[in-house]
């Protein structure tokens, strides 16, 4: 038994079975024993490895598309650059090292970062430092300056905890983990049932819906400042364009799938992102344009630019370039399952992004 599953049961034998986002948010974010207050989970050591990881080409390809959408937006000076879970600092690195052919855009820079990881904090720190940037921390987006910002999430939203919902004959219940006939954490219904969470097709009963209140309010926090302060951003990451249905919540301990009740604490938690949720709550103030991961990189110039890294380098390091695209870019790989939600306080064009319409 890990130290958080006691510390869990604990809670449920005192005030009762818990909901999903109270399970998730214990398990990613407990001062002590949460997932992500430990060392570093990426990299093939790790538990995943995130598109960065894989390959320059990813951060690289954002960096054009922030440079771009913010000389559209008239080239705001002083401007503050925001990326929310930046793991190890790779994507601002690669963000910021391509962002140097446009001197404007770095000068008028300041990175913040929103992280609750120390060892993570540490490690974007360093990284960053051999550019010569110094990032800001901050534990929430409550916390961000006023003012002109770019913000850029990539699996971040994923790691935010969410609830999970069953349709009955008299609306929705609660899905919550209580203790199962052996004394094992086990999934239950709540028998109270409640008014749907968000907007949900008509489904028969027994479906689950999932919905993340911390979600809600980061893109909430995020779509005000944009219209208030001018700016744009991208969030990337695993779900749908299209609000759908069923349960997504998924554990991942080196490298492979385990049972989300297993190992509390010691394997990475997410669900799936509803774009269309998001995107229905930034589209209240922004332009809003999506796509999927693959189309996104290509119409970027993703095989160019990884021609031109390929031009002078070993066979085996072409080799590894191409395997990263394929990786990135390719129909089982990330490709179609990563999508991609661009928004902006203007209509600008979203480079690779079709503009968003609820349907
Ligand atoms: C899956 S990792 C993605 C890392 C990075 N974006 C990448 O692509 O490599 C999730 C990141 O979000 C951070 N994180 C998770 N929950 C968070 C929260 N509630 N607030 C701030 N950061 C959080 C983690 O510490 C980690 O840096």
């Amino acid at each position: 038994m890990t130290p958080l599953q006691s510390l869990i049961q604990a809670e449920i034998e005192t005030s009762g079975p818990i909901t999903v986002s109270r399970y998730m948010q214990l398990c990613l974010a407990h001062p002590v024993h949460g997932y992500y207050m430990k060392a570093d989970p990426l990299g093939s050591a790790g538990d995943f490895t995130t598109a960065p990881e894989i390959s320059q080409l990813f951060g690289e390809l954002i960096g054009a598309w922030l440079v771009d959408v913010w000389r559209q937006l008239g080239q705001p000076d002083p401007c503050t650059l925001i990326e929310l879970g930046p793991g190890r600092g790779t994507l601002m690195a690669d963000i910021m090292r391509i962002a140097r052919l446009d001197g404007a855009f770095t000068a008028a820079m300041s990175v913040h970062l929103v992280e609750t990881s120390p060892a993570l904090r540490s490690r974007q720190t360093m990284t960053l430092s051999k550019l010569g940037i110094a990032p800001t921390h901050h534990d929430d987006v409550g916390s961000l300056l006023n003012g002109p910002a770019l913000w850029i999430a990539n699996e971040f939203f994923d790691a935010l905890p969410a609830n999970q919902w069953v349709h009955t004959d008299k609306g929705w219940n609660a899905r919550k983990i209580g203790f199962g006939t052996q004394n094992q954490l086990a999934f239950g219904v709540d028998p109270t049932p409640l008014p749907a969470p968000k907007q949900t097709p008509e489904v028969p009963y027994g479906t689950i819906i999932e919905h993340s209140p911390a979600q809600d309010n980061v893109m909430q926090t995020i779509a005000e400042h944009v219209a208030r302060h001018d700016g744009a951003g991208l969030i990337i990451d695993y779900g749908a364009l299209k609000s759908g249905v069923g349960d997504t919540l998924q554990a991942v301990k080196s490298h492979k799938p385990t049972d989300p009740l297993d190992s509390p604490g010691e394997a990475d938690l997410t669900t799936h992102v509803d774009f269309a949720h998001l995107a229905r709550i930034a589209s209240q103030s922004c332009t809003v344009g999506v796509g999927e991961q693959g189309s996104f990189l290509l119409a970027l110039g993703l095989l160019e630019r990884a021609g031109r890294l390929g031009a002078d380098v070993s066979e085996q390091d072409q080799q590894t370039i191409s395997l990263a695209v394929e990786r990135l870019a390719g129909d089982t790989a990330m490709g179609k399952l990563f999508k991609v939600m661009g928004f902006a306080s203007r209509p600008v064009s979203l480079h690779g992004l079709a503009s968003w319409h609820d349907h």
